[in-house]
């Protein structure tokens, strides 16, 4: 009998794209569900879900842009149905931390009749070198509406070994792992960090709100967007997530990856060269 498929979705991103390498290593057969994957997933398009789930024995869930966003739990609980039904038996979810919307998508995956395991994540390292943070890190100052409040980072390498342990290994099934990172940081001690990695000169800016979602407005961002940017800097760092918890240990059995050691690694691969 040929193994079952493991689908990636989101895989040519942050953590997708670590899980795809890992399992790809260890000869695990994998499909990259993603708008430039063949076949393309896309999460507007349920047409095209059947064809990514074809021969699908588990997934690897995150959906983008967040959970929190609208028609999220909807999409969710269609796709959730549908991958059970295609034949799928292990359910993977990348979650977040401190958002009451996710946790209801991460109820949906538990009553799915799949194997389930949750990652409940804090916010990512990769951040700062794969994603929004990256530009203006490169131009030497960053202005976010951030309060300052800790939050402890997680590295998207450890959240890709637990997923990696969790699609291939029974014994994490029916578990919630809340992942962190072993340090609270602020934004502005994160830059500090990625300075003295980097040996760049970087400002961190606190700025209001108000001025911050003026400027993505100016730059036309999609409505959509400029209203999840203000709920994850407002709600989300209200405070509520600034401690620590022993998920990674629980999962893996070992520490989490210190931020200065990401800030080394990110700043030795150039990724803040320009
Ligand atoms: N970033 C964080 O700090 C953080 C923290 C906790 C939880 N999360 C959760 O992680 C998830 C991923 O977010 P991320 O920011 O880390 O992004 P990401 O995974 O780095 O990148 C997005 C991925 O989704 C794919 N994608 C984009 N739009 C899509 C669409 N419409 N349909 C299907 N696939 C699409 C992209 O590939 P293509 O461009 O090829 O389509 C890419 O593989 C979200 O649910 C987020 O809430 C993120």
């Amino acid at each position: 009998m040929t193994a079952r498929t493991t689908l990636v979705l989101g895989g040519t991103g942050k953590t997708g794209r670590r899980i795809v390498e890992q399992l790809t290593a260890r000869k695990v057969p994998v499909r990259v569900g993603s708008r430039t994957a063949t076949p393309s997933f896309v999460w507007e398009d349920s047409s095209r879900w059947p064809a990514a789930l074809a021969g699908v024995g588990a997934v690897y869930i995150s959906y983008y842009p967040d959970l929190a966003a609208p028609g999220a739990t909807d999409a969710i609980r269609a796709f959730t149905e549908l991958a059970v039904r295609s034949g799928a038996r292990r359910l993977v979810l990348l979650s977040g931390r401190g958002e009451p919307e996710a946790q209801r998508c991460e109820e949906i995956v538990k009553a799915s009749g799949a194997q389930w395991t949750v990652l409940r994540c804090s916010w990512f390292n990769q951040n700062f070198s794969e994603n929004y943070l990256l530009e203006p890190i490169l131009a030497g100052e960053v202005a976010l509406p951030a309060p300052n409040v800790g939050e402890p980072f997680v590295d998207a390498d450890d959240i890709a070994d637990a997923a990696v342990a969790a699609l291939t290994d029974d014994k994490h099934a029916g578990q919630l792992y809340e992942l962190t990172g072993p340090r609270l940081l602020t934004f502005a001690d994160a830059i500090a960090e990625i300075a003295r990695a980097s040996g760049r000169e970087i400002r961190y800016v606190q700025v209001s709100m108000e001025d911050y979602v003026a400027v993505l407005e100016q730059a036309q961002l999609p409505a959509e967007f400029v209203a999840l940017i203000k709920y994850l800097f407002t709600e989300v760092l209200d405070g509520r997530n600034a401690h620590l918890t022993d998920g990674l240990h629980r999962a893996l059995g070992r520490a989490p990856r210190d931020f200065a050691e990401y800030a080394r690694r990110a700043a030795a691969s150039g990724a803040w060269q320009g």
